[in-house]
């Protein structure tokens, strides 16, 4: 199975990207969670990473709070998509299980220099603060990372919260710049393959069915997170973004993609976070990342409901 990190800022879509790791041992190896400050503030993200953990009766995950805002800016959040607490949808509860005492950022720089060098993949599902505050810190842990694989940014699919940038790059843009330029192996989930993976009645439903305490919760927070998607642009249902990472690690052939060029506009006002994504090659800049453009979307919600079964 692969060691990993998830680093994120539940979130629906977060949540059901940590039930899948947890639902699926012989992939996935899940060393620690790291919260970070994204679609609600650093103190909701890191209580909801633990809030998904209990329901999925894993109270023995690790869970850290990373960073409280972005490297160099204020931080943006997304309540108008998640909810007010970022998990909106089903009961929540205060959880029991313990928040790690260390700092995330430190959990990732130790983590990376104790396993063996190339080992522990990166899985970033939200802004990008925590992971570049490793590789600023500790420099020496780039090289130690076995590979990123990350929901963000978009090219045909252009912005979601600008009409220019995805939401997990434009809140952080320093940082993502940080990630993509440092020479580590990067595979990114653009808005453009994960609105492709839509939460249609029928897939929301077939959650509900498992008539499970996972199930129940996934379908009821589904039911709420799509409602932004479907009243405002019509959609049939709301975009399973950061699941799409999670999946590509349990099955690759799932997705497709090329390697290409991919540069974050760091200094305009307009289309600050745009990931400006050379799909068609027309520059000479090397690829430093692959970046997804089509999903098996049937073939991912079938994995993920099979495997949602098992907890
Ligand atoms: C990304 O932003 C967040 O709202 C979601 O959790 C996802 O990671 C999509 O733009
Ligand atoms: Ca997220």
């Amino acid at each position: 199975a692969r060691k990993i990190i998830i680093d994120t800022d539940p979130g629906q879509d977060d949540a059901v990207a940590i039930l899948l790791a947890l639902a699926s041992p012989e992939n996935i190896d899940l060393l620690g969670i790291t919260a970070v400050a994204g679609n609600v503030p650093l103190e909701l993200t890191q209580k909801n990473a633990r809030i998904v953990c209990e329901v999925a009766k894993r109270q023995d995950v690790k869970v850290f709070a990373g960073r409280a805002a972005p490297l160099e800016r204020p931080l943006v959040t997304a309540e108008h998509v998640h909810g007010g607490t970022g998990l909106d949808g089903p009961e929540l509860f205060d959880p029991e299980m313990p928040l790690q005492d260390q700092n995330g950022v430190d959990f990732i720089i130790e983590t990376l220099r104790r396993e063996p060098a190339g080992t522990v993949t990166l899985c970033p599902l939200g802004p990008l603060t925590n992971i570049a505050a490793a590789f600023r810190a500790a420099p020496d842990v780039v090289e130690r990372v076995q590979e990123i694989v990350l929901m963000g940014g978009a090219y045909f699919e252009v912005g979601n919260i600008t009409p220019a940038a995805e939401f997990n790059i434009y809140v952080d843009p320093e940082a993502a710049h940080e990630v993509l330029s440092s020479g580590i192996k990067i595979t990114m989930m653009p808005l453009d393959v994960t609105h492709k993976a839509l939460t249609t009645r029928a897939r929301v439903e077939a959650f509900r069915a498992l008539q499970s305490p996972v199930g129940a919760f996934t379908a009821d927070m589904l039911d709420f997170f799509e409602r932004f998607d479907v009243e405002k642009y019509g959609s049939e249902g709301g975009p399973l973004h950061d699941p799409c990472v999670i999946a590509y690690l349990i099955d690759p052939a799932l997705f497709s993609g090329r390697h290409i060029n991919v540069e974050i506009e760091t200094a305009s006002a307009l289309t600050l976070g745009m990931t400006v994504a050379d799909w068609w090659g027309v520059t000479d800049r090397p690829a430093n990342a692959l970046f997804i453009g089509d999903i098996d979307a049937d073939g991912f919600f079938s994995l993920l409901t099979n495997r949602l079964a098992r907890l």
